[in-house]
């Protein structure tokens, strides 16, 4: 079992047991900002001050969440595993869990990086990051997070990580984002597909299995289902 390699694709949906929103489900308004606002390029050129202001109104969020069981599921799976978790979100839930190999698809709010080189990154101490606070060359530190109509820099490593798996669970994603969404068509034709998710999903291909519960619940289910087959 321990070298069955078992990887998790994740969204804001496994964390919205943990108090934090998910996106589509606030009718587009992301914390009563629109997205083009706060998170975007355009957005920072137009107006860094809000920007940061939203990304610590959000880091603040994250730090006074805790992972729920959901979280800490995934991680214990990897005494049975050879767990390695994709995820959208930019909160640390997973990571506090205890989860070990995490890829951050869209960044991460806890770090910042230089904005005039994106590969120096920092980790933020507390929540909030302020027009000011500099990298060590001296520029203006930005937040850590890819944003819309930014490339995804880790979609490849990720693609290699989903290429040899032999079980692919997607927990509380839309999949309405690409090109994290694609990532599906890099699995192996036969594998099992676990879809963890409380609205209903329909999908006419045998090798999926939906589990339509809210994450804390599905990953149980799930939990029970992988060990039934060992
Ligand atoms: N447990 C599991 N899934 C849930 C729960 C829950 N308690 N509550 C909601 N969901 C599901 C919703 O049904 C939906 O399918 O989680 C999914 C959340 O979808 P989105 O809000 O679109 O979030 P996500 O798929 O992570 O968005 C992807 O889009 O906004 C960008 O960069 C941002 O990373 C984000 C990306």
């Amino acid at each position: 079992m321990k070298n069955q390699k078992l990887v998790v694709l994740t969204g804001a949906g496994i964390s919205a047991e943990s108090g934090l929103k998910t996106f589509r489900d606030s009718d587009g308004l992301w914390e009563g900002y629109n997205i083009e606002e706060v998170a975007t390029p355009e957005a920072w050129h137009k107006n860094p001050s809000l920007v940061q202001q939203f990304y610590n109104e959000r880091r603040k969020a994250v730090l006074e969440a805790e992972p729920n069981k959901a979280h800490v599921l995934l991680a214990e799976l990897e005494e049975q595993f050879n767990v390695h978790i994709i995820t959208q979100n930019i909160d640390n839930l997973h990571e506090r869990a205890g989860s070990n190999n995490i890829l951050h698809l869209h960044g991460e709010i806890v770090k910042s990086r230089s904005t005039f080189n994106s590969d120096d990154i920092y980790p933020i101490k507390g929540w909030e990051l302020k027009m000011g606070d500099l990298c060590n060359a001296g520029y203006q530190l930005r937040p850590h997070i890819v944003w819309f109509g930014e490339s995804v820099p880790l979609i490849e490593p990720a693609k290699e990580i989903v290429s040899d798996a032999d079980i692919f669970v997607i927990i509380g994603t839309s999949l309405q984002v690409y090109p994290a969404a694609g990532l599906i068509n890099y699995t192996k034709p036969k594998i099992p597909i676990y879809v963890i998710d409380p609205k209903q999903i329909i999908i006419n291909n045998m090798r999926f299995q939906i589990i339509q519960e809210k994450a804390e619940t599905g990953v149980e289910q799930l939990i029970k289902i992988l060990n039934s087959k060992i």
